[in-house]
C-alpha cells in the first residue's frame, strides 16, 4: 500500500505534484470543452451561419426569350439583365411557390404572398424578398444550358 509522507513523496517514488499537475491539465481541458459546448448555441443565438457549400444544378436547355424553366428549388427566368434563378421557397413559412404566367408573378399557394420574377416581395404576409442564386451559362457560341448554384 502506498503511503504519503509530509513532503508529498510516496514510497514508490511518485510525488503528489504529479497528481496535482494531472488534475490541473484535466481541469484546463474541461474548461476548453465547456467553452466550445457553449460557443455553438451562442453563435446560433447571434445568428452566425457558417457559409454553406452551394449545390450545383445543371439545366440542360436554353431559355426562350422572356421564358422560364421550373426546377425543384428555383425558377429560372430570362430577363433583360440576363438569366435570374429565384428560389421557390416562400420567405413566410416555406411553402413552395408557383409561377403564374398570366399575372407574371410567383404566388404562394399557402397564404398568397406575391413576388416578382426578380424575387421582390410585392404583397402578402411574407416580409422578405426571395433569395436569388448565381447562374452561369453553358455552351460555347450559343447558350445550351445553365449551372445554378443553389444555397
Ligand atoms: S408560406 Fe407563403 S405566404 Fe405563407
Amino acid at each position: 500500500m502506498l503511503m504519503g509522507t509530509p513532503t508529498g513523496k510516496k514510497t514508490d517514488g511518485s510525488t503528489a505534484l504529479d497528481r496535482r499537475a494531472f488534475l490541473a491539465v484535466l481541469k484546463g481541458a474541461g474548461k476548453f470543452v465547456i467553452f466550445f459546448v457553449l460557443l455553438w448555441p451562442f453563435a446560433r443565438f447571434i445568428n452566425f451561419n457558417p457559409p454553406k457549400k452551394p449545390k450545383l444544378v445543371t439545366v440542360n436547355r436554353a431559355l426562350k426569350e422572356d421564358g422560364f424553366i421550373i426546377e425543384a428549388d428555383f425558377i429560372l427566368f430570362d430577363t433583360d439583365a440576363g438569366p435570374v434563378a429565384v428560389s421557390r421557397t416562400c420567405t413566410h413559412l416555406g411553402c413552395i411557390l408557383n409561377y403564374h404566367e398570366l399575372e407574371k408573378m410567383l404566388i404562394c399557394p399557402c397564404h398568397a404572398s406575391r413576388f416578382s420574377k426578380q424575387g421582390k416581395r410585392l404583397a402578402g404576409p411574407a416580409q422578405l424578398d426571395l433569395p436569388t442564386f448565381r447562374v452561369e451559362k453553358t455552351g460555347a457560341d450559343e447558350v445550351t444550358g445553365y449551372i445554378v448554384a443553389v444555397i
